[in-house]
């Protein structure tokens, strides 16, 4: 494999020294990139385009194209997991993700299983390997998955939700059922990134979407601990380089301390946060990604440039910053003001 040309995304991770903070940014391939939008229409829908690992690559690099981003991420969605478990996925027009077989009852619980992430996600890992092989050493690649608890709230909704009720009434009534698919998720997880790595990813990224809608102690006991659970199981150095792992749970500034101590390399924080409180809560023990507030992309150049120069005299000087949005790019951002965040992170933080 050609050696990096640009390793700063993965040296802030591990708080080395670099000449400039790095930056991508959660959602860079998607619909506010026409050309994004041009390939999804030749895949046919976004399932399709997922699973054809030279349009999933396409899209990838679409956006590196446009900016001088300082990492490429694999282009999936997190559901491809509980996909490849049985649940049927499918994407109803304008309503987000749905699963044809929510799982609710106790048989279909007990009979989940770990998919084998090289066979019913094969697809993902030629996507890893073909995007790596077209990168050329460019920038390093990301792969991710979603968070156990994460991963559950779709599988029992059987998709979106603004309260959760299914997952919470199991939580409170039947915790030991929850348990039994968050620990099949874990394992899912484990063994999916390892995949990923293996196939080349360069860092990985657990997105815990939803962990921040519960109480501090059922985050505690539900989600954070099958998070550390797939850290302690991850592949930490491959071809010769650490492969760090950054965990996201949005909304998990209120406890920012446990996090940093389950060994992930970073944490990214979602805009709720000061990053300077944040840095001084976890100390050395981890870098920090974040975390400016999305909307802030809806405003004029100046004031996108204001608001980043905030976030980087906010984290100060020291190592162990990556620049990202709080939380993924809306479609309805014009891709003029993401040039103008990459080139203000890049101009207003060169040492
Ligand atoms: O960051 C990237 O560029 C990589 C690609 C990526 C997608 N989904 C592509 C996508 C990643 C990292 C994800 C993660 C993901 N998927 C999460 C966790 C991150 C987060 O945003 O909190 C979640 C919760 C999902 C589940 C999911 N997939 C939802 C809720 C939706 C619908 C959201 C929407 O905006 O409509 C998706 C679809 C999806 N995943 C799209 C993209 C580009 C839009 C699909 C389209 O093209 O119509």
């Amino acid at each position: 494999m050609t050696p990096l040309k640009n390793d700063l995304f993965l040296r802030a991770l591990l708080k080395q020294p670099v000449e400039h903070t790095p930056i991508w940014m959660m959602r860079q391939a998607g619909r506010y990139l026409p050309e994004y939008r041009a390939t999804r229409a030749r895949a046919g829908s976004f399932l399709a385009l997922c699973k054809n690992p030279e349009l999933a690559c396409e899209v990838t690099l679409q956006p590196l194209d446009r900016f001088p981003l300082d990492a490429a991420i694999l282009f999936s969605d997190i559901l491809t997991v509980p996909d490849a478990m049985g649940l049927g996925l499918y994407f109803a027009e304008g309503e987000g993700p749905k699963f044809e077989r929510p799982l609710r009852d106790e048989t279909a619980i007990r009979q989940l299983a770990a998919p084998d992430p090289e066979d019913e996600l094969g697809y993902v890992m030629d996507a890893v390997r073909t995007i790596r092989q077209a990168l050329d050493g460019r920038v390093p690649l990301i792969g991710f998955s979603g968070s156990p608890f994460t991963l559950a709230c779709y599988m029992i909704e059987g998709g979106g939700s603004d309260d959760f009720r299914h997952t919470k009434a199991m939580l409170y009534s039947r915790p030991d059922l929850l348990h039994r698919i968050l620990s099949v998720n874990a394992d899912a997880v484990t063994a999916y990134l390892n995949a990923q790595i293996r196939a080349g990813a360069q860092a990985v990224q657990i997105f815990d979407t939803w962990g921040g809608a519960l109480t501090r102690s059922a985050y505690l006991e539900f989600s954070l601990p099958y998070m550390q659970r797939i850290v302690d199981g991850l592949i930490r150095e491959h071809d010769g380089r650490r492969v760090p792992c950054i965990l996201f749970t949005k909304g998990g500034g209120q406890w920012l301390e446990a996090m940093a101590d389950a060994g992930a390399d970073a944490l990214g924080l979602d805009w709720s946060t000061d990053i300077a409180d944040a840095r001084r809560r976890v100390g050395e023990r981890v870098a920090l990604q974040g975390n400016l507030d999305p909307c802030v992309l809806f405003a004029a150049p100046e004031a996108i440039e204001a608001e980043v120069a905030k976030i980087l005299a906010s984290f100060g000087s020291g190592n162990g910053h990556v620049f990202n949005l709080g939380h993924g790019i809306s479609q309805h951002v014009d891709p003029a003001h993401a040039a103008v965040l990459v080139d203000a992170v890049h101009r207003l933080s060169a040492r």
